[in-house]
């Protein structure tokens, strides 16, 4: 108690009331003094400060203790940063509830720390363990590196990990870095709805949205829109309805895919980033949007977030950082699908899906594309017409019936983006319409092409994926902070 009073009355100047051992004596009153006295930082901003000397209030989580004989060291963390702040205190200081994850708010003086480590530490007056964790029960260990799959069994505690909480970092600042493209491009951002009645891809991947507990047989419209509705699998016919007024627009939010699917690249709930440019004649344009957004984001995410992204770089995809160099450095490639299919038909490899023209690319296929081009990012063009959704660009050619749409494949992943120019033509759209049964349900999307139409087009980008291909990593689960996936449970 004494060395800690001696600490405690030394960090003060003479005319704060703390050194009277009559008024100081509770302990919560110096408490108090220590909070109100004491400037609350970010570990982030303790650890880049100029500043030692200066009185300082930490909130965060213990990730390691270390009790000496006369001092106490710990690292707390608290999500500013991938280091943690190294505390050194008294070691009277020291309780059995100071344990590995526990959180603490601790008050002390920041000083020049004499290890090459750091620049500083905090030098504690005052330690408060605010939550308590037993570290025999807490599932992860002090100075074990967990793997992937471990952490992912526990969606509600793997923030405490250094390489989660790295990845959701750079996942909010490659957010930001997404939003300033955009912005410096001159678009307009459209909050698209989540509920609809249109399925934009039309391939039957929905959830549909009905209230909960409604199911009157006898209601002669047991829907609550008066037509079924679902969450959306894409932003896209509404962001067409706002380029025919804004010109350049894009939205960002979240996406839904009823697929069946565990595979280590689709999600139930992803996001989707997506643009759409009126004025629009040639693939070219939009491609050049596409290159531009996924090189000025990762240039981005590299320079904000060099720490977090080093640890993806070193420790989880070694050698990731030469690929992501050389996909920032190089002029990704166009191939049309015809070119695709004959390079995929002379290859020696044997694949478990054998391609014809008119065939959709499989996940085997854009890989083998992608390391054939050098393992940089392909744009492949000109799809087969029936391939495509109702809304891309007749190119009215023949003998091979292609349309205007675009897809982006890169390495580890394949498809990232997926695009196409809008079919703007009255009367090609209505008559695809017709013959998929669709020209009423879709009235308003023709309407549209009578009103002011213009060549337009626009892409969609799954963010979840770009995430994957800087990053290096293998599962989709591992880059979004809740993974929905069918037969997933629910936090
Ligand atoms: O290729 P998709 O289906 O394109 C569209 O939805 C267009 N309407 C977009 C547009 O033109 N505005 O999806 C776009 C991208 C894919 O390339 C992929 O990266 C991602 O969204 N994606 C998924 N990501 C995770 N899980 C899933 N289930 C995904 N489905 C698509
Ligand atoms: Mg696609």
């Amino acid at each position: 108690m004494m060395s800690f009073t001696l600490q405690w009355s030394a960090a003060f100047p003479s005319a704060l009331f703390c050194r009277c051992s009559s008024r100081c004596s509770s302990k919560s009153f110096q408490r108090h003094c220590n909070r109100t006295l004491s400037e609350k930082v970010r570990v982030s901003d303790a650890l880049s400060s100029k500043e030692t000397g200066s009185n300082v209030r930490i909130q965060g989580w213990v990730r390691s203790v270390r009790p000496q004989k006369d001092n106490l060291f710990l690292h707390v963390n608290d999500g500013s940063s991938l280091q943690s702040l190294q505390v050194v205190a008294s070691s009277h200081l020291n309780t059995r509830d100071l344990t590995f994850g526990c959180a603490v708010d601790i008050t002390g003086t920041l000083e020049k720390s004499p290890s090459k480590r750091q620049n500083v530490e905090l030098r504690a007056r005052h330690i408060e363990v605010v939550g308590e964790c037993n570290p025999v029960d807490f599932p992860f260990k002090i100075k074990e590196r967990h793997s992937l799959e471990y952490v992912r069994q526990f969606p509600h505690l793997r923030c405490r990990t250094n390489a989660f909480s790295s990845l959701l970092r750079i996942r909010s600042e490659a957010t930001t870095a997404i939003q300033s493209f955009f912005r410096d491009n001159g678009y307009v951002q459209i909050h698209t709805p989540v509920i609809t009645s249109n399925d934009c891809e039309g391939a039957g991947e929905l959830f549909q949205v009905e209230p909960a507990g409604h199911n009157d047989s006898d209601d002669p419209n047991p829907h609550f829109f008066s037509v079924p509705a679902y969450l959306t699998v894409s932003g896209q016919l509404h962001l067409e309805v706002m380029a025919g007024a804004f010109s350049a627009v894009y939205t960002f939010g979240p996406t839904f895919r009823a697929e069946n699917s565990q595979s280590r690249r689709h999600l139930a709930e992803f996001y989707m980033v997506e643009a759409e440019i009126a004025f629009t004649e040639s693939l070219d344009d939009l491609m050049k949007v596409m290159e531009g957004l996924f090189k000025a984001a990762t240039e981005h995410v590299l320079s904000s977030c060099a720490e977090d992204v080093e640890l993806f770089h070193k420790y989880i995809a070694p050698g990731h950082r030469d690929q992501v160099d050389l996909m920032l450095k190089r002029k990704f490639y166009v191939i049309s699908y015809t070119e695709a299919i004959d390079i995929l038909k002379s290859s020696s490899q044997n694949f478990t899906i054998s391609t014809e023209w008119g065939c959709d690319l499989q996940t085997e296929h854009e890989k083998f594309l992608v390391k054939h081009c050098g393992n940089v990012p392909v744009f492949v063009i000109n799809y087969p017409y029936e391939l495509k959704p109702f809304y891309a660009r007749d190119n009215q050619d023949q003998p091979n019936h292609t349309a205007a749409a675009v897809d982006l494949l890169v390495p580890g992943v394949g498809e990232l983006c997926g695009g196409s120019l809008r079919e703007e033509r009255l009367e090609l759209l209505s008559q695809r319409l017709a013959q998929a049964g669709l020209e009423d349900t879709y009235a308003w999307y023709l309407q549209l092409r009578e009103f002011g139409s213009v060549p337009h087009g626009g892409f969609g980008m799954g963010f979840e994926r770009y995430l994957q291909c800087i990053l290096g990593l293998h599962n989709i689960k591992d880059v979004i902070p809740f993974a929905r996936f069918s037969h997933s449970c629910l936090l």
